[in-house]
């Protein structure tokens, strides 16, 4: 007994916590169904992959992804073996069950039930994601987008049709029903802004529209952007009203949100007030345009950086904010540039549209910072969110439900997570409300438009085998959970220097 009060004392002397978190805070890693499940050809997604009018949008296709819908039970395994109490957040693939308009599959409800299960069964708590990017094709079918003939039950049109966010509450109402005995934790959307932006705007993700004119945007984005809203705010009634069974016991049946991207957005010149201007038009249109309508009850309708209609009707129904955050945005004013008069120092996007990005004065990133997706990691961000989401959506509480890195250099992951968890300590303990921290994202998964290359996974998943890797990142994540914090040995190994550890 002496003993090991004596290295314990020795342990908290010579290797003090330098970043502690509160009690209770919730530690996790996250995957998406899509992502990791393979064999999900009933969505979006898979037609944006392989029908031939898309071709190039996607570097390729799912396919079997990382097997994740068969080896629920080893990614459990790995989930659990972050830490006692750990979350693992995933989605519920809507096309899988729900394949046509009105028709349940039993047997893929009983799936979900499984994997469920698998995790409470190993002391790991789910938090469960409703639209992770993917919607059955009876939603929008792709191959019929104009959908000249008008709605039917084959193809009901995209969200604009009142009849989608209907149809998604009830999909919501029937997942709290089910497995309101197993989960408390809700999101309805994740990342509603990037589905809204990348879809309708920048072309990226299905539908693959690609609007730059002011009008375009007036005509198609805007109202898609309210499709969406309806959307969560049906879909956050019905989780509450169907989930009823406290699940965890800790009070509250069901928590319900949506979970947010958010960058750390800044002007390239930060002493122009124009640029301020931009970065602030950039931020709201990218970050607040969701939190916005349905925590505040205010739209953006001209997309001039202020929220001025007012919706009471959407206001007030998040229980918890889910933040996302990846990386640093640069934004230059630039009159005419759409859609907001501002440019994104983004070089993939200047570039292809044969834009310099030093010609709009953009910092070029120091190349050890740049990660697999081409932008600069930028480990204070997660940080400096927490008090300007708090500041913006007072009593809203805050969890980050995805930060992370896309690279093969375990190295890099280890000094991302440490870095990012420093800053988000010093945040709280200043008085930011996060609870937790999910990483992002528990196996390599199928990045989306970027197919396979980038590797976010704190296990790496060999693509032939399906063999799932631990790497420093998970090792790292561990310590860290199992300490509370993050200990001075852990610190002078992955903590300290101005850039990340050079590397892919
Ligand atoms: C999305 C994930 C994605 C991750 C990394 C988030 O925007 O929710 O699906 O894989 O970022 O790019």
């Amino acid at each position: 007994m002496l003993l090991v009060l004596l290295v314990a004392c020795d342990t908290a002397t010579e290797n003090p916590l330098l970043y502690t978190f509160p009690e209770g805070f919730r530690w996790g890693a996250a995957g998406a169904a899509h992502q990791i499940e393979g064999g999900n050809t009933n969505n979006n997604w898979y037609q944006f992959e392989t029908l031939p009018e898309f071709a190039g949008k996607t570097a390729e296709p799912s396919g079997n992804a990382v097997d994740g819908y068969a080896r629920y039970e080893e990614d459990a395994d790995l989930a659990a073996s972050l830490g006692a109490g750990v979350t693992y957040r995933l989605s519920i693939e809507w096309s899988r069950v729900e394949p046509s308009r009105d028709a349940w599959d039993e047997a893929e409800w009983q799936h979900y039930r499984d994997v469920l299960e698998a995790l409470v069964a190993r002391g790991v708590v789910p938090m469960v994601t409703l639209h992770h990017f993917t919607e059955p094709i009876w939603v929008q079918d792709l191959a019929d987008l104009d959908c000249a003939a008008g709605p039917t039950d084959a193809n009901l049109c995209g969200w604009t049709n009142p009849d989608v966010p209907a149809e998604f509450a009830e999909f919501a109402h029937e997942a709290a029903t089910r497995f309101g005995d197993l989960v408390d934790e809700w999101s309805t959307f994740n990342e509603p802004g990037g589905y809204l932006l990348s879809g309708y705007l920048g072309g990226a993700f299905p539908p693959g529209y690609l609007t730059i004119s002011k009008t375009g945007i007036a005509e198609r984005v805007v109202p898609v952007a309210e499709g969406l809203f309806d959307g969560h705010v049906a879909a956050y009634h019905a989780v509450h009203e169907a989930d009823v069974v406290d699940a965890d016991a800790d009070g509250a049946a069901a928590m319900v949100g949506f979970t947010n991207s958010i960058q750390w957005i800044v002007p390239v010149d930060e002493d122009d007030p124009a640029d301020v201007a931009a970065a602030d038009r950039i931020r709201s249109l990218y970050a607040y345009i969701f939190p916005d309508a349905v925590i505040s009850g205010l739209m953006d309708r001209d997309l001039d950086g202020v929220p001025e209609e007012a919706h009471p009707e959407w206001a007030g129904t998040v229980d918890q904010l889910g933040y996302q955050y990846y990386f640093r945005m640069y934004v230059k004013a630039e009159d005419g540039f759409p859609p907001v008069d501002a440019v994104i120092c983004d070089r993939t996007i200047l570039e292809l549209l044969g834009l310099s990005p030093a010609s709009f004065g953009c910092p070029e990133p120091h190349p050890d910072d740049v990660t697999q997706m081409d932008y600069e990691h930028y480990a204070a961000g997660l940080g400096l969110l927490a008090p300007a989401l708090a500041e913006r959506y007072p009593g809203v509480p805050l969890r980050v439900t995805e930060a992370g890195i896309a690279t093969t250099t375990g190295r890099r992951r280890a000094e991302s997570i440490v870095r990012q968890l420093a800053g988000l300590s010093d945040a709280i303990a200043a008085g930011a409300p996060v609870d937790g921290y999910i990483h992002w994202s528990l196996t390599d998964n199928y990045e989306w438009a970027e197919g396979f290359r980038p590797r976010f996974g704190l296990w790496t998943v060999d693509l032939d085998t399906y063999e799932r890797t631990e790497t420093e990142g998970a090792e790292v994540l561990r310590t860290i959970i199992a300490d509370g914090g993050i200990r001075q040995s852990v610190w002078d190994t992955y903590g300290e220097g101005e850039h990340l550890s050079p590397g892919e």
